[in-house]
């Protein structure tokens, strides 16, 4: 179904904002790293003393350049951003380089792993310049800012290698009847995609994979990395200079991360790699798109860290089985931190235990395989002194009927 015009006005407001999140970055950090400074000069003299001795301020100030080093990476990735602005029609978006194809998105709703996780809304605005970015909005882009850490840098890799390896592994055993040759004859689907580096290292396994996303943050950064960045370790960012709480030291405050680690562009000849930007359960579950049947087309789902972002997690499952074919797998691994839970949106959430998921997905028609807990971390500050462990969950799930 075609969007209406209030869907493209909406799209194209919430698009605005967060490009305005972007903008208003290195205000917003400078101005809340000034206020650490600020509040040295209400202790009383001989405590100002002692802090100056400790080079407590030089270390404000080497976190104003780490502020404005971010801000110019962030002003990079939204510098074109005519290129997703739908068009008049609410056609879906423009800009199909190699390898990333993105439609449109209508919502975004991103979500970090982080123990303050958070609901809220966007603010209201129509233009870029009305709209003042909440703080909610500069959590969702600090987070963005440590999922490249995740995705696309080497600090990144033990969390890779917990998480994507696990899932690459156990899709490669299951299809290890077909030659890599012929993995492209395969279509596997990483629904929440985040910074697409799994949907990508999948695609470099020969395997034809799509990535599906839906928030502009995500959107707009993997798109700068994967279509804009032309050498490994092109750009630096400072990902944690935005907290001074459980640091033992300045340096884990202000760690440089280099990205990418690897080059985005250096998938094999004939590689089919495509990101599809939208709601998950708005472009797999109908089938909107006849150029796109997407019922019984896929051989294999990937889902990191994503089940626990539905609203209404039979809708996720269902949507899961129906676009599988049979004999199909879905291969999952995460938590279950359910991210409506709580809300004040008044949206809906149905909220299972893990037996309850298992006993749903049995019913819906599959046979579950391969199951183990994985301990792993999600956007980890590895210097930090604090760390949260996931027992996530991990399975493959086939479909039987
Ligand atoms: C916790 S992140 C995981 C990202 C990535 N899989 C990883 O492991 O790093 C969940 C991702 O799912 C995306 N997401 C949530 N609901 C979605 C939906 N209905 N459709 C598409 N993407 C969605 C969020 O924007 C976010 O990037």
């Amino acid at each position: 179904m075609a969007p209406n015009i209030e869907d493209i006005e909406e799209e194209q407001r919430q698009f605005s904002n967060v490009i305005s999140t972007f903008h208003n970055y290195e205000r917003y950090s400078l101005s809340a790293n000034n206020r650490r400074r600020k509040d040295i000069y209400t202790l009383p003299r001989r405590d100002q003393e002692l802090l100056d001795g400790l080079g407590y301020k030089q270390k404000l100030d080497a976190v104003d350049k780490a502020i404005l080093v971010n801000a110019e990476f962030l002003a990079q990735i939204v510098e074109d951003t005519d290129l997703f602005q739908g068009d008049d029609q609410g056609e879906e978006q423009i800009q199909i380089p190699p390898h990333h194809d993105t439609h449109s998105t209508n919502q975004d709703r991103s979500h970090s792993y982080s123990h303050d996780l958070k609901h809220g809304s966007h603010g209201k605005g129509n233009i870029q310049k009305k709209y003042k970015p909440t703080d909610f909005d500069f959590d969702k882009l600090r987070s963005t800012l440590k999922q490249f850490v995740r995705d696309w840098s080497s600090e990144g890799k033990i969390e890779r290698d917990s998480c994507y390896e696990p899932l690459k592994e156990a899709l490669v055993a299951h299809y290890a009847h077909v030659p890599p040759e012929e993995r492209h004859q395969l279509r596997v689907l990483v629904p929440g995609a985040g910074l697409g580096r799994l949907a990508f290292d999948v695609a470099k396994l020969g395997f034809s994979c799509q990535g599906n996303e839906f928030s502009h943050y995500m959107l707009l950064s993997s798109f700068f990395v994967l279509n804009k960045t032309t050498e490994i370790k092109k750009h630096t960012i400072y990902p944690y200079v935005h907290s001074f709480s459980n640091a033992p030291n300045q340096q884990s405050i202000l760690q440089a991360i280099s990205i990418p680690d690897v080059l985005p562009s250096d998938l094999p000849e004939g590689s089919n790699f495509s990101l599809v930007a939208g709601d998950f359960e708005e472009i797999y579950g109908t089938e909107s798109d006849p150029q796109e049947p997407q019922h019984g087309k896929w051989d294999a789902i990937l889902t990191c860290f994503f089940i626990d972002t539905a609203k209404n997690i039979v809708n996720y499952l269902r949507i899961i089985h129906q676009i599988l074919a049979l004999g199909g797998i879905w291969i999952n691994l995460g938590p279950l931190l359910w991210h409506w839970e709580n809300n004040n949106t008044n949206d809906p959430s149905i909220e299972l235990d893990m037996q309850e998921l298992k006993t749903l997905m049995t019913k819906m028609g599959f046979e579950i395989s391969n199951e183990r807990a994985i301990d792993t971390t999600y956007t980890n500050n590895a210097q930090s002194m604090l760390g949260y462990v996931y027992k996530a969950s991990m399975w493959t799930a086939t479909k039987k009927s």
